[in-house]
């Protein structure tokens, strides 16, 4: 886990931005995957809040996690046009499947599942992403296939 000096390094370029803490948390999370626990006193020293903001604004913004994603990220769309050719059902499957809700991680660490809004591929839809390829007309079947899992 990084030290609260580590953390440091990766921020002190950012602190002359006005606004400078969502770039922060995009820099911690860039650098360990996540945005670790020692990064929330650091961050309120740094910007001179409480450590409630802090962590307020971490856990309102869904694309920070608490903690290390899965090996795999699998993304499922859950905006209108994929809504309306099964999507929801598609996704309450696969993660009934894989035990876990959105955001939630496997017991294994191998699949985090994350929700997207809109991946540019209405036409195909239900669509979802696996680590950043994009998957059409999928059901249950084809995602868990393709997890591997
Ligand atoms: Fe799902 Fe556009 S609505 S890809």
């Amino acid at each position: 886990a990084p030290s609260a000096e580590d953390i440091r390094d990766v921020i002190a370029p950012l602190t002359a931005l006005e606004g400078p803490m969502l770039p922060m948390l995009h820099a911690i999370q860039a650098v360990w995957g996540h945005v670790p626990q020692a990064a929330v006193p650091v961050l309120a020293d740094v910007l001179n809040l409480g450590r409630a903001e802090v962590h307020g604004v971490i856990s309102f913004y869904h694309d920070f996690r608490d903690h290390p994603a899965g090996r795999q990220v699998l993304k499922i769309c859950r905006a209108e046009a994929c809504q309306s050719v099964g999507g929801n059902a598609v996704a309450s499957e696969t993660m009934a499947r894989l035990g876990v809700d959105w955001h939630g991680t496997t017991a294994d660490g191998a699949v985090t599942v994350e929700p997207v809004y809109c991946l540019g591929l209405c036409a195909c839809g239900p669509a979802a992403m696996l680590d950043g390829r994009v998957l059409g007309r999928v059901d249950a079947d084809r995602l868990v296939l393709e997890l591997g899992v």
